[in-house]
């Protein structure tokens, strides 16, 4: 399990996140619903040490605020906590192969044959240079470079932005996949309608902190869910 606990992200005065509380275990897929500004990315950073947090941070009951509160990411990473971020996440100027590689640094060799059989589009272009891969392509490389990596924690910032629609569910669905294996996935987006889809449970983050959470279900017919993120 995976506990933040009144946990916050500043940037000096300007409160980013705000005493929130939220919980993800193996093999879920909860999800973080937010306007634009709403201090999802700054949770998922300040998550990974990334950005400036305070708060308390459990990992299988384990207290690692510290290790989010001193910034020490690589400390993190290595207790199985892993963020595909906003943009990139990739190498560009090197292969495939290299950026998968590079993802089981730690771990060992990756995972191939699971990675193929989530993105089996790879295969044949192990030896393809990501930075001549068209956006899609490019967000699944992240995401099996973050595979490659044996996450128990997935963080994933707005997957499917800038993705044609067929594409953004495509690879969502491969979010369940993940989970199916036992790895907990914390889903960050935008939008709502195709995450809770996906999730079992969700957060609503609105000028950082949580006003909502229960079920996809349950949020899916919630009034303010639907009004702000799902058009009424
Ligand atoms: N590095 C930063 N320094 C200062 N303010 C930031 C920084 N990153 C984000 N913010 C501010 O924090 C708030 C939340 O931003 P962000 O976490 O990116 O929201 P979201 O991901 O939900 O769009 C915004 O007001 C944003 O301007
Ligand atoms: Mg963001």
């Amino acid at each position: 399990m995976l506990e933040a606990q009144k946990f916050s992200v500043a940037y000096g005065a300007h409160r980013a996140v705000e005493g929130v509380t939220i919980r993800l275990g193996p093999g879920e897929v909860v999800a973080v619903l937010g306007a634009n500004g709403a201090g999802k990315s700054s949770l998922l950073r300040g998550l990974m040490g990334l950005a400036p947090a305070q708060g308390r941070l459990l990992l299988e009951g384990e207290d690692v605020s510290f290790l989010a509160q001193r910034g020490l990411t690589e400390a993190l990473v290595g207790r199985g906590l892993v963020l595909v971020p906003e943009r990139g996440g990739v190498f560009r100027s090197l292969s495939v192969r290299e950026n998968l590689l590079l993802g089981g640094y730690r771990t060992g060799e990756p995972p191939w044959r699971d990675i193929f059989s989530l993105f089996p589009a790879l295969e044949a272009r192990l030896g393809q240079r990501v930075g001549s891969m068209s956006g899609g392509e490019q967000r699944m490389v992240a995401l099996a470079r973050a595979l490659a990596a044996r996450p128990r924690y997935l963080l994933l910032d707005e997957p499917t932005l800038g993705l044609a629609p067929l594409l953004a569910k495509r690879l969502l669905a491969t979010l369940k996949a993940f989970a199916a294996q036992g790895v907990g996935v914390l889903l960050v987006e935008q939008n709502a309608g195709l995450a809770l889809q996906v999730a079992q449970r969700a957060y609503l983050l609105q000028e950082g902190r949580i006003v909502r959470e229960g079920s996809a279900e349950t949020l899916l017919h919630d009034p303010i869910v639907r009004q702000a993120y799902l058009g009424g």
